[in-house]
């Protein structure tokens, strides 16, 4: 089974205390202030949500651990976090995703941000244990791999945390996994599932970010091309509507009998990876799921096929198998490998098999991660609020908060709503 992470160092390796920050180049620091202020200018909701907490620091004392894509959109959330009074560490939530130039602006502004892009396995475990060798009393994470180490590694597995929040399907995954066993040592509000978060970052967020990183790797016409999704959940979705909307045949592939309906009655077609690999032109994973193409799919592909993923983990694709099988590989553009298999067949990877529209592209715009952002904000507050009534275990956003954020949402758009009379609530509540 493919791995998700490398292995801890061991435990005799104690943290020593971890240095301010360590970025690519601080000098890119005006960029990426230019980046911050371009996201939030866009980020209204979670603006409006900082301005309105903000009098009252409710995060005075309190340190953030904070394990998510460093980009221009991620800087608002902790620029946002310093503002309420926190203490702020942060780290990447994958080793392809930083954006430098917003590393480098955070670390100028204070916060504690270990992040650079293009790390080792070694070099991204290392940034994580610096933001838990500050002893965050909250974890914010993106896969899970942070809670997984404070959970599992001897050298941070007594660190006194108070909750959790997880912002993606496949770290829920992995908490829910956990809890299952009994294992959770804290709470987890699983930010990921909140309405106002999976419906619009996972669907539109990810929709859109993988068509703008399909484009910067490969800049190949969309419209007549057949695209195969596989998976057609939130990301799924998103990733058929966007690319079926620039004129590209959608199939879909699923395992899912549900979902795999819903593809089929929303118009696409739905097959076996095993039928679609040679018949796409372009190919996406949004599964959470591993090995989904796999040597069998990857040996009858077409010449020419690109290869993308955009689920949380690289293990979407055998890469290993692909790059084994390669008589040469060679980088023809920014994010973009070419594998020529033995016979000459050329296979297209974006992005080394890791998250296409964060790798190729920069991840998910403003607006719809204002969304998930608030989200997290009002969660890690209500943690810092309820914890010790909240036992160890997952937790959904609360209702109050997720239709706050939709309120916030519909208002920076200028979107009225109507709301139920007196009349029709008694109906409600009628039988
Ligand atoms: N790239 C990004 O920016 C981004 C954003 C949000 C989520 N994600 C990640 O994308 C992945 C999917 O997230 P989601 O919210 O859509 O999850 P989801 O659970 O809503 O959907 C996943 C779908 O994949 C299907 N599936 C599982 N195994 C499959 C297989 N072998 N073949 C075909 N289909 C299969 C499931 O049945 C399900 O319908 C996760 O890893 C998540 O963490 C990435």
């Amino acid at each position: 089974m493919a791995s998700r992470r490398a292995r801890s160092p061991p435990a005799s390796k104690r943290p020593t205390r971890p240095p301010k920050s360590k970025v690519r180049d601080a000098g890119l620091a005006p960029r990426g202030r230019l980046a911050y202020e371009w996201a939030r200018g866009h980020m209204a909701i979670l603006d409006a949500t900082l301005r309105r907490l903000g009098d009252s620091a409710p995060l005075r004392g309190v340190t953030l651990g904070f394990c998510l894509h460093i980009t221009k959109e991620t800087s608002v959330l902790l620029m946002g976090a310093k503002e309420l009074g926190a203490e702020v560490a942060a780290c990447p939530g994958n080793p392809l995703t930083t954006q430098d130039d917003v590393a480098a602006f955070l670390a100028s502004e204070g916060i504690r941000v270990y992040a650079w892009n293009d790390q080792t396995p070694q070099e991204y475990e290392w940034c994580m244990d610096q933001v838990l060798a500050c002893r965050p009393s909250i974890l914010t994470d993106d896969g899970a791999d942070m809670n997984v180490k404070a959970h599992f590694d001897p050298r941070f597995s007594s660190l006194p945390v108070l909750g959790a929040t997880e912002e993606t399907t496949a770290g829920v995954n992995r908490i829910r996994a956990m809890e299952r066993k009994g294992l959770l040592r804290y709470p987890v509000v699983v930010v990921n599932d909140a309405r106002t978060k999976r419906m619009f970052d996972n669907r539109h967020g990810t929709g859109q970010s993988t068509v703008d990183g399909l484009l910067r790797a490969a800049n190949l016409l969309v419209a007549s091309k057949k695209v195969v999704v596989a998976g057609y959940g939130w990301v799924g979705r998103g990733v058929a509507a966007r690319c079926r909307g620039m004129g590209a045949h959608v199939i879909v592939t699923e395992v899912d009998p549900v979902k795999a309906l819903e593809a089929h009655m929303d118009g696409y077609g739905v097959v076996p990876m095993s039928a679609a690999a040679p018949a796409g032109d372009i190919f996406v994973t949004c599964t959470g799921m591993a090995r989904v193409v796999r040597p069998e799919h990857i040996d009858r592909m077409k010449d020419g096929a690109v290869l993308a993923n955009v689920g949380h983990f690289d293990v979407e694709i055998d890469v290993e198998y692909l790059l084994e099988k390669s008589e040469s590989v060679r980088q023809v553009r920014p994010s973009l490998d070419e594998c020529v298999l033995r016979g000459g067949k050329r296979v297209y990877l974006v992005g080394r098999g890791r998250l296409a529209n964060l790798v190729a592209a920069e991840g998910h715009p403003p607006e719809v991660m204002a969304q998930s952002f608030s989200n997290q904000i009002l969660s890690i507050l209500h943690i810092l609020e309820n914890h010790s009534s909240m036992g160890s275990r997952t937790l959904p956003v609360p209702e109050e908060i997720d239709a706050q954020v939709a309120r916030d949402a519909l208002g920076a758009l200028g979107v009225r709503t109507d709301r139920l009379t007196a009349e029709q609530k008694r109906y409600a509540d009628s039988w």
